[in-house]
């Protein structure tokens, strides 16, 4: 017999591409990165691989946490989460960036850097940077043995699995994971959440892995949207909080892939500035999942639909018939709490991004002029 399948076929385990495997291997990233990190009770978050003692929580005065491209959108969720959880002052900056603003750290200050691949070169050298100026740092990372998690005073890993293709998908959304469960562990150490709230958050967390499958089952959706916009040069992401943070990385996942320019905006700044470039037809994508800012960002949509933008808004189904009186499309995730939309509402970006480079014919895995790992400054 013949058998048409070489060695790269297979371990694409029946997915035309290794962002779509990654992309569908997300719910077992989110078990396998919360496994062994929940008490059996599922009231508390463990870390035991940890160094930082609790007198050091204790002492922490800021937290900066630096990446680079992906994983400094991860971050920027990060910083939402920790803030919300723990209301320690945070700062994300993009690695190649923080060396040279000399960042103001002192030993009360973590450090957190993020990285896939654990040896970005920029994230290597503000790792060493803020460790040179006295800092505690913590690496999130995806491969245990890398420069970074080496370098790091401790670890905290993500069990995505090894990733392949050169866009990130199922370590950004397990690096999310990661900052939860650190969050968690921060505001039990530092008191400052019920031990209700965190166990709510703890059972919302266990459950995104099915809520994620459902998605993934059901998302033809996105695929026949990506197929109208690809013919598109220019689209709009929009969002306010953490919403704004994952319209950043659903941004750069299609500029990645598709090579389509997109612009990722604070919904309520549009007005100073870019509204000029909204005009009829162009494609927005409007996150709307924060409750606390739903109506002001449903005003931001009106102000873009008024100029005969064509909108697809992705939403949670409760507000799918009054928004479909100011959008064309909409896509319903799952319920979940405010702080983790993230990790359910990104899902559909990276399906668009990818369906709309398939439709464009580009090499999805490998798009032009990017490394999966970049190891010079
Ligand atoms: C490269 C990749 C990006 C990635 C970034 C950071 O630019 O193309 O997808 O987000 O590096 O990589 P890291 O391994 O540090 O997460």
């Amino acid at each position: 017999i013949h058998v048409d399948w070489d060695a790269v076929t297979a371990e694409k385990g029946g997915f035309e591409h290794f962002m779509l495997k990654e992309i569908h291997e997300q719910p077992k990233a989110y078990r396998d990165t919360m496994r062994g990190r929940i008490d059996a009770t599922g009231k508390r978050v463990i870390l035991p691989e940890l160094k930082l003692t609790h007198e050091q929580i204790l002492n922490i005065r800021n937290i900066q946490i630096v990446a680079c491209g992906t994983a400094y959108h991860a971050g920027l969720v990060g910083r939402n989460v920790i803030e919300q959880l723990v209301r320690i002052p945070v700062e994300t900056d993009v690695a190649s960036e923080y060396r040279y603003r000399s960042p103001i750290v002192t030993p009360e200050t973590l450090v957190i850097v993020v990285s896939q691949s654990g040896e970005t070169a920029d994230t290597l050298a503000a790792l060493r940077e803020a460790k040179a100026n006295g800092a505690h740092v913590l690496a999130i990372t995806n491969v245990v043995g890398s420069s970074i998690a080496r370098d790091a005073d401790d670890v905290i890993a993500t069990l995505a699995g090894p990733e392949i293709a050169v866009a990130s998908t199922k370590a950004y959304t397990s690096q999310l994971i990661a900052f939860y469960l650190f969050g968690l562990y921060l505001a039990e150490v530092r008191g400052t959440q019920t031990p209700e709230a965190v166990t709510e958050i703890i059972q919302a967390m266990q459950e995104l892995p099915e809520q994620l499958e459902g998605m993934l089952e059901n998302s033809d959706s996105i695929k026949a949207y990506a197929e109208q916009i690809a013919h598109h040069e220019h689209l709009f992401f929009i969002g306010r909080g953490v919403d704004f943070a994952v319209a950043q990385e659903g941004s750069l996942k299609l500029k990645e892939i598709s090579y389509i320019h997109s612009e990722a905006y604070p919904a309520g700044e549009l007005k100073h500035g870019t509204l000029a470039l909204i005009e009829e037809g162009i494609p927005v994508i409007a996150l709307v999942t924060q409750e606390s800012v739903y109506e002001k960002t449903v005003s931001n949509i009106k102000e873009v639909n008024a100029r005969g933008a064509d909108i697809m808004a992705i939403t949670y189904e409760d507000h799918v018939s009054t928004l479909l009186k100011s959008v064309d499309q909409v896509f319903a995730i799952p319920k979940t709490l405010p702080l983790l939309t993230p990790a359910l509402s990104v899902v559909p970006l990276q399906l668009l991004a990818y369906y709309a480079s398939l439709a464009r014919g580009n090499d999805v895995d490998k798009p032009r002029n990017l490394a999966k790992s970049v190891t010079v400054e």
